[in-house]
């Protein structure tokens, strides 16, 4: 294994800018480098660990080298480092919570550590390699940190170094980081999203306690209750302003985010797939490499956390982060399990009319699919509903102007299905227990390469044999009877899972590099990095209420870009909620990110689909602000009458704000809205307000506010301003 260099290292890449990595190796101090940020950390060999110094404001490698690390004092009963180190593993004398936890094939489990090396092994991306003393494994922490941007990425590769023959080694805890965060004086207070289904985003900040909090997923998919991200800041920062430090795990199986306040103050987030039951089992010479988790540090508030976050998704995660997302009409909440032929066929060309780009047909056009209880495995199109097929419906489609997308749900079956007739063990199951059924389905086991193979299959034959251009990927329940025995690995074959559906995701994309995929677990039940750089898009939420949405939109692109946000008018009143709410407000919560529209066109009055067609229109003009813009959250929902978002576009020449005020009420009503102060606007340039013709200077935006449209009395009112620089 290479040396640790022996004097200060680092790549110069980018010009008039300091290395990315900086490796002082008299003191052991790396400094990692982003435009805004530096996070430092030491290798002490002497205590043979790797430990955290710094993650801020960007400081000189001399001090750097300097700095003391912040450790706990001295007795017997102390871990002195926990919380210190960068990849606290379980063993010696440590006793919060580990990133790395293993059993040997002796049963025991102890670790004992040893730094190899420490290299650039590419320009921007450190290794740091450590082995255990005397036992047969290896890791890698790898950090990357990326030529732009203030989002670093860490990783962890585990090597099994025995023999063939040799016993495996378990991965009972196997984080991909764990990310310390500086000491501060005040806080810590804890973001993250809970929710349910229909109920998904919900943004909420508490003070940390001290000990653990534990957020996750233990249902085989990410989930709609949590998001496998975590902010933190010392309970001073705003929307604005503040140190916020953010971190986001790409894993879409089973996770957990083990958030870290010990009793002497350190505060630290330890992110990976799995939980208990999915260890994994590591042959000699077998590698696994963890999830990505990225993490970034601002001095700007939790909104320059979520710009910094959308634009390292844009750059780095998103397949196509170029293309403008198609305005689409999506026939579940019109139709439901009754699509036909017909009524698709109809459905289409009144939404061509309106301008939209693509038509996709949900649920319902395959196998015996007459209600949720049959279908489920058998993808070929609904002998009744479909006597010719999907094709001529495709075609029709195209030749109206739109894209052909369709709904597959692919990773279950029914037990009404062909699938499960021929292949019932193919399904998560205990031979001696029930197989429970959710939404009367059950759950393929892809962790099977045979099942994952066949899935592949049926949807290669789905988009070749019916021109598809898009498909709505949906996966409707959790697991359940999946903790089988006798497995290599862990009980449950959660992460395998998600891995799996990653793998036939980039096949099925490599093979038809024109598809574009559409990612959706009954709402928004799978929303993750990992899937966010295979998919287009997600559904963030059933819930298509247009002031519950507000709540959804909210809390989802705190770390999500609107770009990837999908929204549909549907029907008033609205079918889950029954609650009336005008079309112009609908359209105005959907126009916050990709607009879609879900409603039953056929019972739209002719006045309804008029102002619908000018509303696609108006999107389509403001869509490249919206869905490349930075957003800006100006007024956050519940938290007074109004809400409302700015988006402004990279160059600062076009803006659009959107303002809502769901409930008029009295005291909302009376007197005008305080001017919402704008951000990101070049102060010295004035803006035309495109539709009134109104002007501004941008100074003025920033430092005053835009008057808020006149948004007159009643409950529901809502208005979109478009500035351009004059
Ligand atoms: C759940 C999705 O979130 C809905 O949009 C719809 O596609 C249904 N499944 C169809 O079963």
């Amino acid at each position: 294994m290479a040396e640790h260099p022996a004097t200060v290292t680092g790549r110069p890449d980018r010009t008039g800018t300091p290395p990315r990595v900086r490796i002082d190796a008299d003191t052991g101090t790396v400094v990692l480098n982003t435009p805004r940020t530096c996070y430092v950390l030491r290798v002490d060999r002497a205590a043979h660990t790797v430990l955290h110094v710094h993650w801020g404001a960007p400081l000189p490698l001399d001090d750097a080298a300097l700095l003391p690390v912040w450790a706990d004092h001295d007795d017997s009963f102390s871990g002195r480092l926990d919380g210190v180190e960068e990849y606290p593993v379980d063993g010696g004398r440590r006793f919060a919570a580990p990133a790395l936890e293993v059993r040997f094939a002796d049963g025991s489990s102890p670790l004992e550590p040893r730094v190899d090396h420490v290299t650039e092994a590419e320009p921007g991306h450190l290794v740091i390699a450590l082995h255990d003393r005397t036992r047969p494994l290896a890791w890698e922490l790898h950090y990357r940190v990326p030529p732009d941007g203030d989002v670093l990425e860490r990783w962890t590769e585990f090597l099994h170094t025995g023999r063939p023959g040799d016993d495996p080694v378990l991965l009972i805890r196997y984080a991909s980081a764990h990310w310390p965060l500086p000491q501060r004086p005040a806080g810590p207070r804890l973001s993250s999203v809970h929710g349910a289904w229909a109920a998904e985003n919900r943004l909420r900040r508490t003070p940390l306690p001290v000990g653990e909090t534990v957020l996750g997923s233990r249902r085989g998919h990410t989930g709609h209750d949590a998001a496998p991200w975590v902010a933190l800041d010392d309970g001073s920062a705003g929307e604005e302003s503040g140190e916020v430090w953010l971190a986001a795990l790409a894993a879409s199986g089973s996770w957990r985010i083990t958030v870290q306040h010990t009793a002497a103050g350190r505060v630290g987030v330890i992110a990976g797939e799995g939980h208990e039951g999915t260890e994994l089992s590591l042959a000699p010479g077998r590698r696994h490499t963890t999830a990505v988790t990225a993490a970034l540090h601002t001095s700007g508030g939790f909104g320059e956390a979520s710009r910094a976050f959308h634009t390292h998704l844009r750059g780095r995660v998103l397949p196509h982060p170029d293309e403008l997302r198609p305005v689409l009409y999506n026939s579940w909440e019109a139709t439901s399990f009754s699509v036909t032929e017909d009524n698709q066929l109809a459905l289409a060309r009144k939404a061509a009319e309106l301008g939209v780009e693509l038509f996709v047909v949900d649920d319902g056009w395959f196998g015996a699919r007459d209600d949720d209880g049959a279908g489920l495995g058998d993808w070929t199109p609904h002998r009744q509903r479909f006597p010719r097929g999907l094709r001529p419906l495709a075609d029709e489609v195209h030749r109206l102007g739109m894209g052909f997308g369709l709904w597959v749900e692919p990773e279950m079956a029914n037990r009404d299905s062909e699938l499960f007739r021929t292949r019932p063990d193919w399904v998560l199951h205990l031979p001696d227990r029930d197989a429970t059924e959710l939404r009367r389905q059950l759950v393929l086991d892809l962790s099977r390469e045979e099942v994952a193979d066949w899935v592949l299959d049926r949807l290669r034959d789905i988009v070749r044999e019916n021109a598809v251009d898009f498909l709505k990927w949906d996966f409707n329940r959790s697991f359940t009877e999946a903790g089988a025995r006798g497995r290599p690995d862990g009980r449950y074959p959660h992460v395998h899972h998600a891995r799996a559906v990653h793998r036939v995701l980039d096949r099925l994309r490599a093979e038809f590099p024109h598809l574009r995929i559409e990612s959706c677990a009954g709402g928004g039940g799978r929303i993750d990095a990992g899937m966010l750089a295979r998919t287009d898009q997600v559904w963030p939420s059933d819930n298509t209420d247009a002031v519950d949405r507000l709540a959804v939109h909210h809390g989802f692109t705190q770390v999500c870009p609107p770009g990837v946000m999908t929204a549909w008018v549907t029907d008033s009143p609205n079918p889950l909620t029954g609650r009336t709410v005008p079309l112009r407000f609908r359209f105005h919560t959907a126009m916050a990110g990709v607009l879609g529209i879900g409603g039953d066109l056929a019972r739209w009055t002719g006045t309804a689909l008029e102002e619908a067609a000018e509303f696609v229109a108006l999107y389509k003009d403001v869509r490249p602000v919206v869905q490349h813009g930075r957003l800006h959250r100006l007024l956050a929902p519940g938290e007074g009458p109004l809400t409302a978002v700015q988006y402004v576009d990279r160059a600062a020449e076009r803006c659009v704000v959107l303002v809502w005020r769901p409930a008029a009420g009295f005291a909302a009503c009376r007197t005008p809205p305080p001017p919402l102060r704008l951000h990101g606007l070049d102060p010295d340039a004035r803006y035309r307000d495109e539709d009134t013709g109104a002007q501004w200077s941008g100074a003025t935006l920033g430092a005053f506010g835009l008057p808020v449209p006149d948004l007159g009395a009643g409950d529901h009112a809502s208005a979109l301003v478009r500035l351009r620089r004059v």
